[in-house]
Order: structure tokens, then sequence, then C-alpha cells
């Protein structure tokens, strides 16, 4: 157990657990005994109800007929739920675009679309029951994969975007050295342990509290109301954690809470939802999987003239967040390079499948995995080391320093941490080694990259760049925190308290952290883009500084001291020539009639956006890091090990040095597992084939690195003023993940001398190694 200093010290030079300090997670602990409470660990309530969803058998139909008779008269089944049975509006897009039904109405999209739900008095009868019911449908010609899409006039589900500076193709032709190709980029599932849930509690009148595990309180709030046709303040959302997001709840947790409130409402009983991992796979959206196109021309140094990139992703059937999440992969198809002239599109594809969503980068790495192929294609067809057409690349000052978004880069660091890692992964040295290993070893090959990643922070939707927290300071002194970000296992509420631990200099114990409900905090954004303790953080401070400055002018005004001699010292308050401890203030500051609660807000600054243009700044700052990755490669079989993992990130001034290297460690072998064995499959009908853990590969324990050295680059500092100049940390390490990629590639690449750009499509599976090797194997004796 830990122990906890419940009595603040007094004392002490320094507050425990404040900014900077690498504080274990706050749930660390109950996350592994198994104390921490999931929604489907919570007391139910009397005579509560288990939904169940009744999926589509085919990719695209007419719904001809539907007899769910069987289905009504099944063991314990208390209500059968179809589209008539929305009673408001029938849509959850988040966009607006009206192309999400709750439940369709005649026509189905994708196979394992939701068209119908069981409510029964147990979750294995509801299950059993959706299998009795009976569907005619007329089926129509279905897309499934992207090869189908004809990619020069797609249908596309939301408007595409178009970055251009210079003339791309001018640039192009008049190059010395061109280069075309297309790249294969697969989807990923999240993967996250607590899968989908809604649990619902019917109240008075038109209201209902959900339980839901979203990443996005305010739009679930928005969309049960929408749903029920009841006004937002009916509908109370809370979340005090989820066993993981990844972006996968930012949109895709509405389904489940709309079911669960319309069947809670319409029965007047708590109703909760919670599918299956086969169906949780199959029916909720993904990753986007791309094809990308590109073109590039260079001079005879490896210097970049000029890139053409086309971005094409599989949507599904609906926009979901679409749009924005190929924008992101435009906004990354530059990752830390200078490109003189580009022309960049996205093509966000209509397919009968599953509509895609949110997940860690949300398409940057995709966009970034673009702009690494390209340095590749360079490097083998000057026969040289990819990191040198890198360094070479880099954005560097004035004229080179503008991105393909017309944004100037102007924190750039990347110089200096490739160097440092560089230096200290050894990677010279190494290279000549796993040279001379190769050359005489005729099985195992080895292979080794360094890869760095510049990754944009901000919602590049302007308007969700703002976020809200409420602080109550209780006669004690104890202090309850709410803010509207949500806690994912990424320790964003560690964080937000040190943040207020730090502003009042208390000890964290004094802090508590409380779930996240849109009854305190509302029109909140998604907890994402990794903007959590950038936004919530700030909104905390401005809160507490609300407080703190009630309470300087109370207490200099009592003491008649001018107001800079009120300090605030650890778990005191220094006034005048007088220390009181901080509880004897607050004590003070109540019966003096003080108000001791405050809600903070904060927007970020600086940012622009003019999407039609393409210009703008879409981008606050920055994070920037660096890793380099070796393997060993069977080329009998494919199979591979990752030997070493070295990575230098940048996290600016580290609010929670631990939490960070979690994140790192985290998010580097999410990135691994998404390029080597995560493969989504789907059959012609499309079916997903790949939607269990037999299946679908995602990294053990056994697969992390035999040595994985993680960094934080401790001497840098976010130049804006982000709060206590700290960087986002949640996203930007996945994209580590490439320097398997290409690590893996290089030792491919040893089968012909390195000659030939292997051009290894994502994931690298082993049996994609092995036939890489094959074919490089074979232009080798061409
Ligand atoms: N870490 C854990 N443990 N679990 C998660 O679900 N989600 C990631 C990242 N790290 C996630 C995580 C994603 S997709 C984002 S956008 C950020 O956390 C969101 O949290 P933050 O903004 O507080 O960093
Ligand atoms: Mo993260 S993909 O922005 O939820």
């Amino acid at each position: 157990m830990m122990t906890k200093h419940l009595v603040p010290d007094t004392t002490a030079a320094k507050i425990r657990g404040g900014v900077g300090e690498g504080q274990v997670h706050d749930s660390a602990h109950k996350h592994v005994t198994g104390e921490a409470i999931y929604i489907d660990d919570m007391a139910e309530p009397a005579g509560t109800l288990h939904a169940y969803l009744g999926l589509s058998t085919v990719a695209h139909g007419k719904i001809l007929s539907m007899d769910l008779s069987e289905v009504e008269k099944a063991p314990g089944v208390v209500a059968v739920l179809t589209a008539r049975d929305v009673p408001g509006v029938n849509d959850l897009s988040p966009t607006g675009l009206n192309d999400e039904p709750v439940l369709p109405e005649d026509y189905v999209q994708f196979l394992g679309q939701p068209i119908f739900a069981v409510v029964a008095e147990t979750r294995e009868q509801a299950r059993r029951a959706c299998h009795k019911a009976k569907i005619e449908y007329e089926e129509l010609p279905a897309l499934i994969e992207p090869g189908q899409v004809d990619l020069t006039n797609p249908r596309l589900v939301t408007k595409p975007l178009k970055l251009t500076r210079g003339d791309a193709q001018q640039a192009i032709a008049s190059a010395p050295h061109r280069i075309k190709g297309q790249m294969n980029l697969g989807g990923q599932d999240h993967f996250y342990l607590e899968g989908q849930i809604g649990f619902a509690i019917p109240g008075e009148d038109m209201d209902v509290t959900v339980y839901s595990s979203t990443q996005h309180p305010s739009e679930v709030q928005h969309m049960v109301a929408h749903a029920l046709g009841v006004p937002s303040h009916a509908v109370t959302i809370e979340v005090r954690r989820m066993g993981g997001g990844f972006g996968g709840k930012e949109t895709q947790a509405n389904l489940f809470a709309a079911i669960a409130a319309i069947a809670a409402k319409k029965l007047n009983r708590a109703v909760k939802i919670r599918p299956d991992r086969d169906d949780d796979m199959t029916a909720t959206g993904k990753r986007h999987d791309f094809l990308i196109d590109y073109e590039v021309g260079f001079d005879d140094d490896g210097n970049i003239l000029g890139v053409d990139f086309s971005y094409a992703a599989r949507c599904g059937y609906a926009a979901d967040l679409s749009g924005a999440v190929t924008d992101r992969a435009l906004f990354h198809c530059d990752n830390t390079y200078f490109y003189p002239a580009v022309h960049a599109v996205s093509k966000p594809l209509y397919t009968n499948t599953v509509s895609n969503t949110a997940f860690r980068g949300f398409g940057g790495p995709q966009g970034i995995v673009g702009a690494e192929r390209v340095i590749e294609e360079v490097a083998y067809a000057l026969g040289k080391d990819p990191l040198e057409i890198r360094k070479r690349n880099f954005y560097g000052t004035s004229d080179r320093n503008v991105t393909p978004y017309h944004q100037t880069v102007e924190d750039n660091i990347i110089d200096r941490l490739v160097a440092e890692l560089e230096v200290e992964a050894g990677y010279k040295a190494r290279r000549e080694e796993i040279a001379r290993f190769n050359a005489s070893s005729r099985i195992v090959k080895r292979g080794i990259a360094l890869t760095p990643v510049k990754f944009g922070i901000s919602f590049t939707a302007t308007h969700f760049n703002q976020a809200g927290a409420l602080v109550h300071v209780y006669t004690d002194g104890s202090v309850h925190l709410n803010h509207g970000g949500t806690e994912m296992g990424q320790g964003l509420n560690l964080k937000v308290a040190q943040v207020v631990a730090e502003e009042f200099q208390i000890d964290l114990e004094q802090v508590k952290i409380t779930a996240t409900t849109t009854g305190k905090v509302p029109n909140t954004s998604a907890t994402a883009a990794s903007s959590g303790s950038d936004l919530n953080g700030m909104a905390a401070q401005n809160a507490a500084r609300q407080i703190k400055d009630r309470l300087i002018d109370f207490a200099a005004d009592k003491h008649g001291v001018p107001k800079d001699q009120v300090v605030f010292l650890p778990n005191r308050v220094r006034i005048g020539n007088q220390e009181i401890p901080f509880a004897d203030l607050i004590r003070e500051a109540y019966m003096a009639r003080i108000q001791l609660s405050a809600a903070g807000f904060y927007k970020t600054p600086k940012i622009h956006w003019d999407r039609d243009k393409g210009q703008g700044r879409p981008f606050y700052y920055f994070a920037y890091g660096a890793a380099c990755s070796e393997v060993s490669i069977d080329t009998l079989t494919g199979e591979y090990v990752v030997e070493r993992v070295d990575i230098l990130h940048d996290v600016g001034r580290s609010i929670n040095p631990a939490l960070d290297r979690g994140q790192i460690e985290g998010g580097f072998i999410q990135g691994m597992g998404w390029l080597t064995t995560e493969e989504l499959v789907w059959d012609n009908k499309g079916r997903l084939r790949t939607h269990a853990p037999s299946t679908y590969k995602i990294p053990l324990a056994s697969d992390r690195p035999k040595i994985f050295n993680v960094k934080l680059a401790d001497w840098s500092e976010n130049v804006e003023p982000a709060i206590h100049r700290s960087k986002a940390v949640g996203e930007p390490p996945f994209v580590h993940g490439v320097s398997v990629l290409h690590a893996i590639s290089d030792a491919v690449a040893s089968v012909a001398d390195y000659k030939v750009c292997p051009r290894l499509d994502a994931p690298a599976t082993p049996e994609r190694v092995l036939m890489a090797v094959e074919r490089l194997k074979t232009a080798k004796n061409l």
C-alpha cells in the first residue's frame, strides 16, 4: 500500500507532489490490484436491464423485411428497439452531416452495422436473443478495399484538403532525379482493455444520467439529448476513468450511451450495454488505413526539390472524424523536412466498412510514414544512408522553415535531438558493425534506423482549443478539483492536480481529483489531440489563481500589509512577518465570507486556420523526438526481433517525468504494433476476419525491445508559455514506432546489397517481410 501523508508538512522546504515531480499515477495501485472502478464494476441499481446490439450481416443493402418476433419471445427479453424507437433525431454524426443513424431504418452500409437492440434481464439473454432475428436484405454492390476505388474520381465522405506551396510539378519535372511510388499503410484496432460501455440511469421528468466510457462527455451529452429529443440540461454524463481510449472513445462511445439512455427512458429502468470483444471490434471505427501515392524530385546530394502526395484513406460509410484525420495526415506529410515545393491532397474515401475514427496521432503518423518513405526512396536511389538524407532535408532557419500549410516553424530543435541520439545510440559504429555482420551472416540479417518526429500540437478546428475547470477549497484547506478532461490511463488528472497543488503550494494529497461530469464543467472538448494537460492544466491554474487572488486581497487587507507581502510558501502563507498554515488562512477567509470556489477558463492563443486556402497557424507549437531501432530478421521465415531501441523525446519542461516516460514507452510500443503485427483483414464480403486477439496480434510483453532506453530531452522547454513550459506527450511518441519499420526495411535491403528500396508496406508482418526479401533477392539476380 502507498503511505499517505494526509497531514500537510508546514515546515517542509518543498511541497510533496508539485510540478516537475515524477509522481506515480494516482490510480496505479488500484489498476494493478483491481480496486479501480470501471463502469462495469459499479453497483447496479435493482432492476437493471442489459442491452445488446443486433448487427447487419451484409456490407451494403436495403432491408426488405425485419422479423423480430422470435427475438421478442426469447427468454428474459423485455424490449426490442429499432429506428422507430428513437424518440428524437435518429443521428449520431459528430460533424452534423446527418450520415450516421443511431439505428438505420431500411438501408445498411457495412457488415456489423447495429440495426436493432435487445433489452433483457441479463446480458447473456440479450446477446442470445439477437441471433433469432430474421432480416431479408437486397444486397447492393459493396466497396470494401481502397484498391477497388477509382482514385481519379472517388466518392468521398467529406471535403478533401489541398496544401500547396510553390510549383511542385514544375520542381519535380526539372529535378535531376525523380521517383514515383505507392505505399499501402494499414489501419489499427484500438484494443483498449476496457471495451465500449454505456450505463444509463433514468431520473425524474426528462432526466437521465449516463455513465459512459468516453473521451468526450460533452458530445455524448449532446448526442443523447438529440436522440432523446430533450434539452442538454436533462442529460448528465459522468466519466471516472476509461480503461484506455486511444481515440477509440472520442466518438465511438456515442452509440452505446444513446442506446442505453433510450432504453432506460422507455422502460424507466437502469440499462447497461457492453458488447463483447468481437462485436466491439466489428462494429466500432478504427485507425484509417491509407494508400499513399508520392512523387519526389531531388538532386545528386539528396536535397528534396519538390514533392507531390496523395493520401487516400479508407473512411468507411460515414464521415465521423475522417475530415480532421485526413487533414492531420497532410499536416504531417513534411514531418521534420522542408519541401521547397509541395502539393498534397487528401482523399477521404467512402467504403462499405465501419466508419473509421480517431486513433493516437489522428492521421499524423500516417502522414509521417509517407514522408519517411520518400526519404528512403531518395537514400536508396543515391546509395546513401537514409539518416544523411534526413538531416540534409531538416527544417532550417529563414528561407527553410515554412511548412506546406504556411506556418513558420519557430521552435525547431530536431538537429540537436538527432545529433544527441546519434551519439548516445552509437548509430554510426553500430551501422558499420551491422554491415559487417550482414556480409557474413547468410540467414539472419540485421537492420538499424534512426527516425525523427515533429508533431503539431492543437486541435486543427480552432474552436476546440478551449477548456474549463472548477476548483473548490473547503474550510479544512483541502481542495476539490474538476476539469473538462477525461482520464484514460495517461495521467491527466494527476498532472492537473499537480498544477493546482503547485499554485496553492499545498501537498498533492490535499487535492482531490474527481470524476469528469458535464454538470460541473460544460461544453468541453474531447480529451484528444494530446491537449488534455495543456488545456485543462491552464484552466485549473486559472481557477486556482482567482481564489489565490481573493486570498491575497483578504490577507493583505486584514493584516494591513501590501499585497506583495502575502506569499504562498509550502503548506503555509507568509503575511508580512508572520507565517500561518494554509488551512488557517482558509478558515479565516471563510469566516470573512470570501468566496472559496472558482470556475477557470483557457483558450489557446495565436492559432488560426483557413481550410479553403490551406493556410494559417493551426498549431500552437511542435513536439519533437527521435528514435533509433535495431532489429534482426530471419530471411527464411520473415520473423523478426527488436534488439534495441533508444528514444530521445521532447516534452518541454516535464510536469511529471514518470508519467511522460510511461507515455513515451507505451506510445512507442503501440506504434510498433501498428507497423509490424497488427493487421486488419476484411474479406470480399466486408467481414472483418481479425476480430479477436486470436487473429489480431497486438505486441506482447515478449515483443518489447530487448534493450529499451528512453530519455527525456531535459534541456528543452516550450518556447510558448504553455502550462509550466511543458509540451503535450500523448500522441507524438507513437510515431517512434516508424523507426522499427525502417530498421526492418534496412535489414531487408541488405539482401540486395542496399541497392533496392524495399518498399515495405505496413504492417510489416513476417509474411510481408518474407515476400519483400524474396522480391529483393529476385531483383538482385536480374
Ligand atoms: N495513454 C493511455 N494510457 N491510455 C490512452 O487511452 N490515449 C492517447 C494518449 N495516451 C491514451 C494514452 C491519446 S489518443 C491521446 S489524444 C492522449 O493520450 C489524450 O490525453 P492527453 O491529452 O491528456 O495527453
Ligand atoms: Mo487522441 S487520437 O487525439 O484521442
